[in-house]
C-alpha cells in the first residue's frame, strides 16, 4: 500500500482571503463549571477554556489556530464542529446562526462540517471495517451516491491513497499515518465544506507528518475544501494555511496573512511562538531566540487584562487594567489583526530576553531539531 501522494502545487504565498466568509465565530465562550462544596454539589467556579473567540474561515481557505496546549484549541473545534454547546457567543454557517440550532435544524449543516481527530487509534471503531467505517457517515445521512455506497467508498480510498482493495481489512491491520488517511476518507464521505482538523498529525511518527499534511493540502486545493487547522506548532502550519490565528488562554491574539505572521508579526506571543519554530531559525540567522517564561496561568483565573501580560517582556501597568482589544494596527496589511497594547515593531528578530523556555515547546523544539 502506498504512502505517497502526488506533491501538490505550491500556494501562492501573497493570498489574502478570497470568497465569502464561510463561518465566523463571535465572542465564542466556553465555559465548564468546577463543582465542589461537599455534601451539596455547587459551581465553585468554571474553567474559562474559550473566553470570547472571534473568528473567520472563507470559502476554500486554510485556516490555521494555533497555540500551546490546553489554550482552547481543540475545545473552539469542538465547538465550530458543534459536538458541544457553547456558553456564549455566535456562530454563523453560511449566513445562518447555528448557535442554538437544535438537532434538525443542524442536520443539513452537521454534513458540512466534519472534524479530523488527532488519534487516529481511537477514532476509528477497532471492530469495524474500514469500508464500514467511512460508509457509515453516509447511511447516517440517508446519502446514495451513484453507483452505490460502497463504489464511493472505494473511491474515496482511492483518493487519500489507500488501495480500494482494502475495503474489508480493519484499522489495526494499518498504520498509523494509514489511518489518518481513514479517518480523511470518512471526513470526505459527505462532501463537506468545512474541516476542522484538530492537531491530524500530532500523533504521527515525524517521518509520515509531511506525507498526510500533503494529502489535505490535496483534498483542500482539489476538492476546495476549507480548513481549520489547529496545531500547537508553526512550523506545520506554515506549509499549510493561508492564514493563521494564533490563541492564548482562551483568546485570539493575533491573526493575519501567512506572510504578515510569520514576517511582520506584532504580538509578543507570536513572537515568542516564532522564535521557538526551529525552521524560522533559517529566516532569521543568528538572531536570539526569545524563551517564553514558565508555564500557561490556569484558564479558572486567567489574568486580568491581557492574559499573556504574566509571561510578557513588554508588559505594563496599562495590560494588567486594560484588555487589549482585536484591531488592525495602523501599517498593517490588511486582515492583520492584533492584540497588544505595545506590541512588537514589525519583524521577527527576537530580543536578548533568554529565560527557561515552556516544557512543551522545549519537546516540540527536540521533535523537529531530529526530525528532518
Ligand atoms: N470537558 C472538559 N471539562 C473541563 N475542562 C476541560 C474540558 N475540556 C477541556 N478542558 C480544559 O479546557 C482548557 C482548554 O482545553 P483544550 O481546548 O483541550 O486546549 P488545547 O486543545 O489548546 O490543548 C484546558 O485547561 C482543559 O483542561
Ligand atoms: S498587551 Fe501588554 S502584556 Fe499583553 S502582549 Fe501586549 S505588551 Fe504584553
Ligand atoms: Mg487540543
Amino acid at each position: 500500500m502506498s504512502e505517497n501522494v502526488t506533491l501538490p502545487k505550491q500556494q501562492g504565498s501573497t493570498d489574502g482571503p478570497a470568497g465569502e466568509p464561510l463561518l465566523t465565530v463571535e465572542g465564542l465562550t466556553k465555559h465548564f463549571p468546577i463543582y465542589g462544596g461537599f455534601p451539596f454539589k455547587r459551581q465553585v467556579g468554571a474553567v474559562k477554556a474559550v473566553d470570547g473567540v472571534d473568528l473567520t474561515v472563507y470559502a476554500g481557505e486554510s485556516l490555521g489556530l494555533v497555540g500551546e496546549s490546553g489554550c482552547g484549541k481543540s475545545t473552539t473545534g469542538r465547538l465550530i464542529t458543534r459536538l458541544m454547546e457553547p456558553t456564549g457567543g455566535k456562530i454563523t454557517y453560511a449566513g445562518q446562526d447555528i448557535t442554538r440550532a437544535n438537532r434538525r435544524q443542524l442536520a443539513p449543516v452537521r454534513s458540512e462540517i466534519q472534524m479530523i481527530f488527532q488519534d487516529p487509534y481511537s477514532s476509528l471503531n477497532p471492530r469495524q471495517t474500514v469500508g464500514t467505517i467511512i460508509k457509515s457517515p453516509m447511511e447516517v445521512n440517508g446519502i446514495n451516491p451513484p453507483g452505490g455506497r460502497e463504489q464511493r467508498v472505494r473511491e474515496l480510498l482511492e483518493t487519500v491513497g489507500l488501495n480500494p482493495e482494502h475495503y474489508n481489512r480493519f484499522p489495526h491491520e494499518f498504520s498509523g499515518g494509514q489511518r489518518q488517511r481513514i479517518g480523511v476518507a470518512r471526513a470526505l464521505a459527505l462532501e463537506p465544506k468545512l474541516i476542522v482538523a484538530d492537531e491530524p498529525v500530532s500523533a504521527l511518527d515525524v517521518s509520515i507528518q509531511a506525507q498526510v499534511v500533503n494529502l489535505l493540502q490535496k483534498v483542500q486545493e482539489e476538492l476546495g475544501i476549507a480548513f481549520l487547522f489547529i496545531a500547537h506548532d508553526l512550523a506545520v502550519v506554515r506549509h499549510f494555511s493561508q492564514r493563521v490565528a494564533v490563541m492564548y488562554l482562551g483568546k485570539v491574539m493575533e491573526v493575519a496573512d501567512r506572510d504578515s505572521l510569520y514576517n511582520r508579526p506584532r504580538h509578543p506571543y507570536t513572537h515568542a511562538l516564532l522564535s521557538a519554530v526551529p525552521e524560522a531559525d533559517v529566516d532569521t540567522d543568528g538572531k536570539e531566540r526569545i524563551r517564553l517564561a514558565g508555564d500557561v496561568p490556569s484558564p479558572v483565573n486567567p489574568p486580568s487584562g491581557c492574559r499573556f501580560r504574566t509571561r510578557c517582556w513588554k508588559a505594563q501597568d496599562k495590560c494588567a487594567t486594560e484588555e487589549p482589544p482585536l484591531v488592525q494596527l495602523s501599517g498593517n496589511r490588511e486582515g492583520h489583526l492584533t492584540a497588544c497594547h505595545f506590541p512588537e515593531e514589525p519583524s521577527t528578530e527576537a530580543r536578548a530576553a533568554d529565560v527557561v523556555m515552556d516544557p512543551a515547546l522545549t519537546a516540540l523544539e527536540e521533535q523537529h531539531g531530529s526530525g528532518d
